[in-house]
């Protein structure tokens, strides 16, 4: 089968073994596959522990074609990008691992996945847009309801619309009924917003946003991961009590983090990191309710792996970007 793989000297379409099913395994026919940040930040090195070769990739949807319990067989599915959480609902274990380093990930014609992993496609999604939603879909349910609570009603600012996490989060805090505010370096994903139901969207790099905000009377919850300096100003637009949850740093650290503003408003502050099997199957059954879409920048060929991964390193996309496997 073709996959996209990991080795010393770069990143490869290469003709590897098909995986066959073991024990306890199935193995998916993969439709699509779509990219995260992490995976770029793997490609050039800047991600803890590599090691290769690999294929990469953690998000897919696809078809079961082989499996010991055959009622999954014929069955379309998304894959939970995580295994082996653990039993901490708040945090994972030693043994947490995501597809796509070290494990074997999705960029394949075939995955070889545990069949705990496995949970039905919702029937509203394409294959395409399915695939967008494992990896930035967990990470931002666990951060938003099960790390900082957010509650209908409550405001949230979800910092950086046009990145693949921020922008499930925003369709997530919308259909929970929160009054939601953005930012965003992109006009067209700002006017995007707004139709959709967010309150204001700002233009980050514009930095009278931030008093704007705070004459509204700041919010409850912010999640952000871009980090940087602009998370000091951030802290100060959290009303008493708020409460901020931080699973990126695109921009590095912020120098000298407030801790004044941080005990002053007694602001509680959650480092978030994926989500547990619950999350994934609670943020499935919330997507499937609703009927929410995964935002879809653009949809290419497996061969067009380079130009995808160029895009999301020039920050171009809007929403995410998904690779065509199998048609
Ligand atoms: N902890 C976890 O479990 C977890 C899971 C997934 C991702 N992450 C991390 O989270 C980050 C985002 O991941 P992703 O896959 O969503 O990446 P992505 O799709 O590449 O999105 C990154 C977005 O960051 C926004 N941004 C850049 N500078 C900003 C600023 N100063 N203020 C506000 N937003 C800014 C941009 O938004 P605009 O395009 O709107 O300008 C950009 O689209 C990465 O660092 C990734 O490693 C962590």
């Amino acid at each position: 089968m073709q996959a996209i793989v990991l080795e010393d000297g770069g990143v490869f379409l290469r003709e590897v073994e098909q995986p066959s099913c073991d024990t306890g395994m199935a193995v998916v026919r993969v439709h699509a596959a779509a990219l995260n940040h992490r995976d770029v930040f793997i490609c050039d090195g800047k991600y803890p522990g590599i090691a290769t070769p690999c294929i990469l990739g953690a998000d897919c949807s696809g078809t079961v074609v082989e499996c010991e319990d055959r009622s999954w067989i014929g069955k379309s599915v998304v894959v939970n990008p995580g295994t082996q959480w653990g039993n901490h609902e708040d945090y994972h274990s030693s043994e947490y691992e995501i597809l796509g380093m070290p494990v074997d990930g999705t960029f394949a014609e075939f995955l070889h996945i545990p069949i705990s992993s496995l949970i039905e496609k919702p029937q509203h999604l394409s294959f395409e847009e399915a695939a967008a939603l494992p990896l930035a879909g967990l990470t931002a349910w666990h951060a938003l309801f099960s790390k900082a609570k957010l509650q209908t009603g409550e405001r949230v600012l979800i910092t950086g619309a046009g990145g693949g996490v921020s922008s499930i989060a925003l369709s997530l805090a919308l259909s929970a009924g929160c009054e939601v505010f953005t930012t965003s370096s992109k006009p067209e994903q700002r006017q995007y917003w707004v139709q959709r139901g967010v309150r204001d969207a700002y233009d980050y790099r514009d930095e009278t946003w931030i008093q704007h905000l705070r004459d509204l009377g700041g919010v409850q919850v912010v999640l952000d991961s871009s980090g940087g300096n602009q998370l000091n100003d951030i802290l100060g637009l959290l009303q008493r009590g708020g409460r901020l949850a931080v699973y990126g740093m695109t921009n590095g650290n912020p120098k000298p983090f407030d801790v004044f503003k941080l005990f002053w408003k007694q602001i509680t502050v959650y480092g978030t990191k994926m989500g547990s099997d619950k999350d994934f199957k609670d943020m499935i059954e919330f997507v499937s309710r609703h009927e929410i879409r995964p935002q879809v920048d653009s949809v290419m060929a497996m061969a067009d792996f380079e130009q995808a991964f160029q895009r999301m390193r020039d920050s171009r996309q809007t929403g995410k970007i998904v690779l065509q496997v199998h048609k």
